[in-house]
Formats: C-alpha cells, sequence, structure tokens
C-alpha cells in the first residue's frame, strides 16, 4: 500500500519534452485530458530537455505536435489554448550540475503541492536525474516519478538502474511504465476474467490446451534503428509488453484491484515461468529479421538496409513458454511478435481442450472452443462454438464453428476511445500505481529474457531472414506444429 495517500499533483515536469515519444504520445495525451476537463485545475506542466527554448517557443511545439495527432475537426482551440496555458520550459543538461541547479530553481518556484516528473529519456539518466532531484531536496514526499520503458538493458543494467532510482525514490512513488497497461482492451481483460463467473472455473490446464500471445506489426524500424539495433524484439516487446499480457492472463485473481494485489499476483506468474536456457533456446524459440518484401501493397527495404549496416539483431522472435503452476502446468503459452508483419495485430488466443467424447457421426469435425480477445487494430472478443448447420439432416446433425463475436467500438460507440497515455498519466498524477511496473516484476522480467539471449549466443543462433509481409520465418511454423499446433493468421 502506498505509504501515505498522495494527492494529485499540481506539477509535472516532463524531462525530454522535445523527444519523438513526448511529440507523438504525451503531448496529445494531455491536450486530451485537457479536453476532457480531466487535468487537475491548479496542473502546471514543465518541459525540459537540452533544446535552448524560451517558453513561446516550447508553447508553439506542443500546439504543433497536438496538431499533427489530432484530426482538425476534432481539435477544440479553446482546449489547445487552455493547455499552452498551463505549459512552462525551461532548459537542462542532465549531465551539468549548474544546469540542473537552474532547473531545480525553477521547478522550486512553481512547486505548490505534489509533482510528477516524468522521465522520457534515455534510461542512462534515470538514476542521475533522480539524484540530482534529492539532492536538491525536490524529491521528498509529494513527489513521484514515471520512468519510461526501456528500464536497461539486461538483469544488470536494470539493478543498477532502479537501484539508482530507489535512492531517492520510495518504491511506492515509482510508476514504470509499460504502455499496454494503459490500452483499454488490456483492462478490459480485467474486466473479462474477474467480471465474469463465467470463465473462471476453465480458466486453467484443465480446460485450455494452448494459449497464443500475438503482437504483429507492420511498420520496421524506421528512424528508430540506434536504439532498436541493440534491444531487438526480445527485450523491445517480450520483455515488457508480451510478458505484461502473459501475467495478466495467467495470473490468480487478486483480492481487489488495487496495486499491490495485482501486481503480486504478476509476479508470481512471472516467477513461475520456465527458464529457457542453453539446453532449450534452440528448440523452444525461434528468431527473425525482415529482408526487404511489400507490406499492404508497398514495397518495403529490409531491416540491414534501413538501418545501413550489417546485424544480426532479430526483429522476430517466437517461443513456446510454461508456466509451472498447479493452474498452467503443462500448457504451452505461444508468445509472438515481429515488425513487418502482413498485418497488425494483437490478441489473446486461448484454445480450450477438445469434448471428451463425440455423439455425432464421425463425418462431424467438432473444432475446439476458442476465447479470441483482440487487442488491437479492433478491441473484440471473440467466442468460438460449434452449431448445428441449418438443414434436414437425414444422415446426421451436421455442425459448423460459428463466432460469438463482440465489437467494443459497436458495443460502446458513445464512448471515446482514450489513448493508453490519458489513462497513465491520470493515474500517475493522481498516485494510483495499479496500471504500472514494480521493479520485481521489471527484474524478473529481465532475468527471463536474459536467459534466452545468453541462449541464443551461447548456441549462436541467428535470426533467419523473413521476408517483409509475411508472418515470420517458417521455422516459427515448424515449432509450433511440432507440437501438434498452428499459429492463428
Ligand atoms: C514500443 C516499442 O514499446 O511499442 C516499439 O518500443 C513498438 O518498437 C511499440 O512499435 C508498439 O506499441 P503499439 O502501442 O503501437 O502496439
Amino acid at each position: 500500500m502506498p505509504s501515505s495517500p498522495a494527492s494529485p499533483a499540481t506539477l509535472l515536469v516532463i524531462f525530454g519534452a522535445s523527444g519523438d515519444l513526448a511529440q507523438r504520445m504525451l503531448l496529445p495525451s494531455l491536450y486530451g485530458l485537457q479536453h476532457a476537463g480531466l487535468l487537475p485545475a491548479p496542473l502546471r506542466i514543465l518541459g525540459t530537455a537540452r533544446s535552448e527554448l524560451d517558453d513561446g517557443a516550447f508553447r508553439a511545439a506542443v500546439a504543433e505536435a497536438v496538431r499533427r495527432q489530432v484530426p482538425a475537426a476534432d481539435l477544440d482551440e479553446a482546449s489547445l489554448a487552455a493547455l499552452l496555458a498551463r505549459m512552462v520550459y525551461h532548459p537542462a543538461d542532465s549531465g551539468n550540475a549548474d544546469s540542473m541547479r537552474a532547473l531545480g530553481e525553477r521547478i522550486a518556484s512553481l512547486r505548490n503541492g505534489d509533482v510528477l516528473y516524468h522521465l522520457s529519456t534515455a534510461p542512462r539518466f534515470y538514476a542521475p536525474v533522480c539524484e540530482s532531484l534529492g539532492a536538491m531536496g525536490l524529491a521528498g514526499p509529494g513527489t513521484r516519478v514515471m520512468l519510461e520503458k526501456p528500464i536497461g538493458h539486461d538483469l544488470a543494467s536494470a539493478i543498477a538502474i532502479n537501484d539508482g532510482v530507489a535512492r531517492v525514490f520510495d518504491e511506492d512513488r515509482v510508476f514504470r511504465v509499460d504502455h499496454y497497461l494503459g490500452k483499454e482492451g488490456v483492462q478490459n481483460l480485467i474486466a473479462l476474467r474477474f467480471g465474469n463467473a463465467l470463465f473462471e472455473p476453465l480458466w486453467n490446464a484443465r480446460h485450455i490446451q494452448q494459449v497464443q500471445i500475438t503482437v504483429a506489426e507492420t511498420v520496421g524500424v524506421e528512424g528508430r534503428g540506434d536504439y532498436y539495433d541493440t534491444s531487438g524484439a526480445m527485450r523491445d516487446m517480450v520483455q515488457n509488453h508480451l510478458l505484461q499480457l502473459l501475467c495478466l492472463t495467467a495470473m490468480e485473481p487478486p483480492a481487489r484491484l488495487e496495486p499491490t494485489a495485482v501486481r503480486n499476483e504478476k509476479i508470481k506468474a512471472l516467477r513461475s515461468l520456465r527458464r529457457i536456457g542453453r539446453a532449450e533456446a534452440g528448440t523452444e524459440t525461434v528468431t527473425g529479421q525482415y529482408t526487404s518484401g511489400a507490406v499492404g501493397g508497398r514495397v518495403v527495404p529490409g531491416y540491414i538496409e534501413e538501418l545501413g549496416h550489417p546485424s544480426r539483431t532479430a526483429t522476430f522472435v517466437a517461443l513456446r513458454a510454461h508456466i509451472d503452476n498447479w493452474r498452467w502446468s503443462g500448457v504451452p503459452f505461444y508468445l509472438r511478435t515481429g515488425k513487418r508483419m502482413p498485418r497488425r495485430s494483437t490478441e489473446i488466443h486461448l484454445q480450450f481442450r477438445a469434448v471428451p467424447h463425440s455423439i455425432f457421426d464421425p463425418s462431424a469435425r467438432i473444432a475446439p472452443n476458442s476465447l479470441t480477445i483482440r487487442l488491437q487494430p479492433e478491441e473484440t472478443i471473440e467466442l468460438r462454438l460449434m452449431s448445428k448447420t441449418p438443414g434436414l439432416d437425414r444422415a446426421g446433425l451436421r455442425l459448423s464453428q460459428v463466432a460469438l463475436d463482440l465489437d467494443m467500438h459497436e458495443e460502446f460507440a458513445a464512448a471515446a476511445r482514450r489513448p493508453a497515455y490519458e489513462r497513465l498519466y491520470l493515474d500517475a498524477l493522481e498516485g494510483n500505481g495499479t496500471l504500472f511496473v514494480r521493479r520485481d516484476e521489471t527484474e524478473a522480467a529481465w532475468e527471463w529474457v536474459d536467459a534466452v539471449v545468453e541462449g541464443w549466443h551461447a548456441s549462436d543462433i541467428t535470426p533467419r531472414p523473413y521476408p517483409a509481409g509475411t508472418w515470420g520465418p517458417a521455422s516459427a511454423i515448424a515449432m509450433i506444429e511440432r507440437h501438434g499446433h498452428s499459429w492463428r493468421e
């Protein structure tokens, strides 16, 4: 439990305020919250980065970013003006003590209650920035810090960052972002599992045969090659987004929907993940790297052409994981993520076991039931069932697979779809950490990922090429088929 109840922050300090994430996601989300009347009335927003801007130039840049992201027809000038009126800017170089001191003075002059620091910079700055805030007396009670991913690039670097931050901020004041947790569809998974009595009795190894978690993207690495090439699909996507989806799918019911209870259940799932190390990396995982091809009818270059130099970084990973506990013993969790896939698709698919005995004619094929929770691009929930094919079948009932399909966009047509960062900002401003990642989760995820990566190095496993616009290397299909399953497409 938080040591003391937080009050809504009245100052938000964004480090990296001129960066790509800020332009694409953060500033437009703040606009969305402003427009919806959800920002705390007294909130001021201080942007900081190395660029030498004054308040006016920063506001102009914010307005431009918001106009770029929000369709003109939806843009409300009064809301934008109200957001800009909250904003100020102070240039700072986190490696320079004088510059940080001047920033600290500006923060102190604006402070009028709780402060949320949002570090949207390279992770190597997290510990030094926190330490200088601490040294200036700006990180005590009533302050909290929001950290972007990645928290390091392996367990050792994650521990170093977390230790540095922990010297200044207690864990309940640290909000580690995994933006997937801010997505409506991900929170709906919690609602679906724990708001219905229907699923829980079936949500286990006795009734579920296999689970597939897919995060397929059509984008390549575009301008992010420098970062991505040191990371690859395993560190960029599996360590955080896919393992978080796995946790929410596999965890036990938390006692309450509050930060400690939820995160205690997620960490148990992570700690039950069977290690994939040297001996298993070759059979339980497949890696790939896209070559040139076509996505959505458009010819696109390969990863190496985009990057401009040779690389062994994987842009695709598929693996077979197991959660060694009572609930999931023996159920494979197939995880798959890749860039330049044929279409964008984020989904969790649970396939139930076959009926124990068929009373129908042997020619009637009974497909197992399945539940697919699609998060992107559309939010849908689909339950596949067997049904009678209409007709007077004198030779015996004919069966067909049918879908009970719930389209969340249609069902809640009147409700605006909220971008992930609106939810995350709102919660962090109010001090609610339920949708943020706790230190032990990050480190347990890194420990598991490190073993896989070490297994690849030890066995000299390099990514297999796959043409852009395909579902990864053929070996990914072979891996799942060896176990009698197939990927959903
Ligand atoms: C980020 C990764 O965390 O998530 C990117 O660094 C990836 O490589 C992105 O493209 C995907 O997020 P979303 O919300 O588009 O599914």
